[in-house]
């Protein structure tokens, strides 16, 4: 057995300066799919089959009925698994997501675009002004935590508060929950969370936290959302609407600063914006794993899986697998078709695909409209996390551009309705 073979992933010292490409390269090689034995993050000393090619993980997101989210979608034991949408299964999430969906319509999300330009605008040229930032700080944190406000309906001066306390639910940096302060965050964000929905409630407005409160089909039952789906929904957007964006968009500037030729090609040519999201989310995998539980006895990859065996898939090594991707290492901008998992497939497919993808349009597209050359004055920070890929901190220095001619509402040709064609995935639910 070699040393990748054995590497223990639970090691959070392997994802310190980012995912650990090289390790998981080997690993689709010598092992694709593997047992890992119990580590000290495992919860109740158990071990965990681990998936490291694409083909097989998404033989995996593609069997829901085998590969079950209803016991968590992280490795320890989840305290809302069972009540938050992507931690179900049929038939109630997909009553769930029927539910739910309405709030994330092509025509809903795309209503956003002009006032996502205008704000995206105003950051970018504050950052400008700066002279040197923390472009994270001062942009991809900041854009999508507007957005998922916008969407939800939750007051703007809220945002940061909102994130802070959900940060503290969600932090699985460590490979577990937080502390004893995720209670207390918890609590205080359930207690907002019901307040503004009761309000919702008495007095509907256009925006996803009405559509939810509101939601009523009469072929189920119950035809309702329930209180604890509610609350959890509430909890799961903030998380997915914030986080993951903001990560992919890091990516992308980081590729900027990089490979000038990038942010050149977006100022000249904005139809390349049709396809430079997903690559960035491929690249960056926001989502560096999953996990699911078999329901019975199944064989994978010539492995017995026996039911109740957790099942870690590695989203980040699948978007780099030679066997699907060309060059797979390599940012190619204009990458087509580009079927990766970095959204997933199947019945958890993102929800939020359309939003996070013009929210990357759009700061993509401001960015290089307003600024000639990144340089980066420091080490980039990466999150510490096996579970999310992430970036803490880009120290840049930025150089705008001499003339600023850019169009400013101009959405490149090929782009505008990018929502609506973000409506599918890319590789479609399908499998090919
Ligand atoms: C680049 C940005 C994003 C990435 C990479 C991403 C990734 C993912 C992935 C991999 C899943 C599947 C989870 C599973 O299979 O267990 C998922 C589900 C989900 N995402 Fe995203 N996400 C992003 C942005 C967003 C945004 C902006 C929102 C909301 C505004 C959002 C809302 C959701 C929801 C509600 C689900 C659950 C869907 C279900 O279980 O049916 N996501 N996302």
């Amino acid at each position: 057995m070699t040393a990748a073979v054995r590497a223990d992933l639970t090691n959070l010292d392997h994802f310190a300066n980012g995912f650990p490409q090289d390790l998981f390269a080997r690993l689709r090689r010598e092992a694709p799919v593997r047992w890992h034995e119990p580590t000290e993050h495992t919860p109740k000393g158990t071990g965990f089959w681990s998936v490291h090619t694409y083909a097989e993980s998404r033989e995996i997101l593609l069997d829901p009925a085998v590969f079950s989210s209803a016991q968590g979608t992280v490795l320890f034991d989840h305290p809302w698994a069972g009540y938050m949408m992507n931690m179900m299964d049929n038939p109630r999430h997909a009553r769930l997501r029927r539910l739910v969906s309405g709030g994330f319509t092509p025509r809903m999300v795309d209503r956003l675009e002009d006032e996502l330009r205008r704000r995206t605008e105003t950051l970018i040229d504050a950052a400008v002004e700066m002279g040197q930032c923390d472009l994270v700080e001062a942009v991809t944190s900041e854009l999508p935590l507007q957005a998922i406000c916008m969407l939800m309906g939750i007051p703007q001066q809220d945002r940061h508060l909102l994130s802070e306390r959900v940060h503290h639910v969600f932090d699985v940096k460590d490979g577990s929950t937080a502390g004893g302060s995720a209670a207390a965050a918890t609590e205080s964000l359930l207690q907002y969370g019901r307040e503004i929905v009761a309000e919702r409630r008495r007095n509907p407005q256009d925006d996803l936290l009405s559509v939810i409160t509101h939601a009523h089909l009469p072929d189920e039952d119950p035809s309702h959302l329930l209180e604890p789906e509610i609350d959890a929904f509430f909890q799961l957007l903030f998380g997915a609407g914030a986080d993951a964006t903001r990560s992919a968009a890091s990516w992308a500037l980081v590729a900027m600063a990089a490979d000038p030729t990038i942010l050149d090609t977006v100022a000249g040519d904005p139809s390349v914006l049709t396809t430079l999201p997903d690559e960035a989310v491929r690249m960056m995998s926001p989502v560096a794993h999953n996990v699911r539980t078999a329901t019975r006895d199944y064989e994978l990859a010539g492995h017995r899986i026996s039911a109740g065996d957790r099942v870690v898939y590695w989203l980040a090594s699948a978007n780099r697998d030679e066997a699907v991707f060309r060059d797979p290492q390599r940012c190619d901008v204009r990458r087509e078709p580009n079927p990766h998992l970095g959204f997933a497939q199947g019945p958890h497919f993102c929800l939020g695909a359309s939003l996070a993808r013009l929210e990357l349009q759009v700061i993509l597209r401001q960015f290089a409209a307003r600024v000639e050359r990144i340089e980066l004055t420091g080490d980039i920070e990466w999150t510490r996390s096996n579970k999310y890929n992430g970036i803490n901190r880009i120290p840049a220095a930025l150089t705008s551009r001499r003339t600023r001619s850019a169009p400013r509402a101009g959405r490149p040709a090929g782009v505008r309705g990018a929502g609506r064609r973000a409506g599918r995935c890319p590789a479609g639910d399908r499998p090919q």
